[in-house]
């Protein structure tokens, strides 16, 4: 069973209209995460909602004990979040569910990340480690409108270098971010790619994968609510029939694994 931590809030930090950065105090889990897992947060100390939220770990710093958390303010719990005050406690459980997967490091290749909206949020601690082990990062960056662009810098702060696209040209290429990969790869570059976002963009991308030849780790988002394997809420059908579920098989599968 997953330990529940009692946090503490150092801040809770809003960066864009609809988009908002929570830091807090959770040495156990800045310790034990890894890139792609998330956590559970119990956005009010009342039993509504009922059900915890999912979030994935945006960044960690072992050293300071904390955790980031990255997220968009769509429905109830996360307006009720972004409400949540520094130096209050916040349960959280975690960290949960089955990360990326390092690459070796390769002469020529790169690591390619792909973010489609808020999906950027678990590729800065992969970005993290990844440049920890001295692989190449590119980032690439879709999203539907300047303003939802955000952390750009804390990439670029790594060493990472980021392509932007928006879907009204207001900021980078004019286009959706599986375009812009299959541009970036047209160019003849090569890697390993790992992506998160909404489905549509995923399914689009396993697409190109299947058409290009390579392979990718895609992290998915699904309703849920044990977050343990329990409830069997956030099935997804597999490839030959059966399902895996997203809380403990995934979040993060082989593109290959997972029927979108
Ligand atoms: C593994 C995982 C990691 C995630 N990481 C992030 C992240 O880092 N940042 C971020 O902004 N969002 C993330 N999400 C999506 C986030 O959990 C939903 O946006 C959030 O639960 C919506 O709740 P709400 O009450 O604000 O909205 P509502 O739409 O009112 O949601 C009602 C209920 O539906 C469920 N629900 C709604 N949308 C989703 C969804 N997309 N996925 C899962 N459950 C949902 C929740 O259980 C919620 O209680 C992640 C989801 C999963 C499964
Ligand atoms: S959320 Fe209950 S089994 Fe995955």
């Amino acid at each position: 069973m997953p330990a529940t931590h009692k946090t503490l809030i150092i801040s809770n930090e809003r960066l864009s209209p609809s988009v908002w950065r929570l830091r807090v105090k959770a040495p156990a889990i800045a310790r034990e995460v890894r890139p792609g897992q998330f956590v559970q947060v119990r956005v009010a100390d009342t039993y509504d909602p009922l059900l915890r939220t999912p979030l994935s770990v945006h960044d960690c710093d072992p050293g300071q004990g904390t955790i980031d958390l990255l997220y968009q303010t769509v429905g109830t719990s996360t307006q009720l979040l972004s409400q949540r005050q520094a130096k209050t406690e916040l349960s959280i459980v975690g960290p949960l569910g089955r990360g990326f997967a390092l690459p070796q490091p390769s002469a020529n290749g790169f690591a390619i990340l792909v973010a489609g909206g808020i999906g950027v949020a678990p590729l800065l601690l992969l970005a993290r480690d990844l440049v920890a082990n001295g692989i190449n990062v590119r980032l690439l960056y879709g999203a539907r409108t300047a303003t939802d662009l955000v952390g750009i810098d804390a990439f670029e702060r790594l060493g990472v270098a980021v392509a932007c696209c928006t879907d009204d040209g207001s900021y980078g290429i004019a286009g959706n971010v599986v375009d812009l990969l299959a541009g970036f790869l047209q160019s003849g570059a090569a890697g390993e790619v790992f992506a998160c976002g909404p489905n549509p963009m995923l399914k689009a991308l396993q697409r190109l994968a299947g058409q290009r030849q390579f392979s990718a780790q895609l992290s998915l988002e699904a309703y849920m609510a044990c977050g343990l394997g329990v409830c069997l809420g956030c099935a997804v059908a597999a490839p030959g029939g059966g399902y895996v579920h997203v809380c403990t098989d995934g979040p993060v599968f082989k593109e290959s694994e997972v029927v979108l």
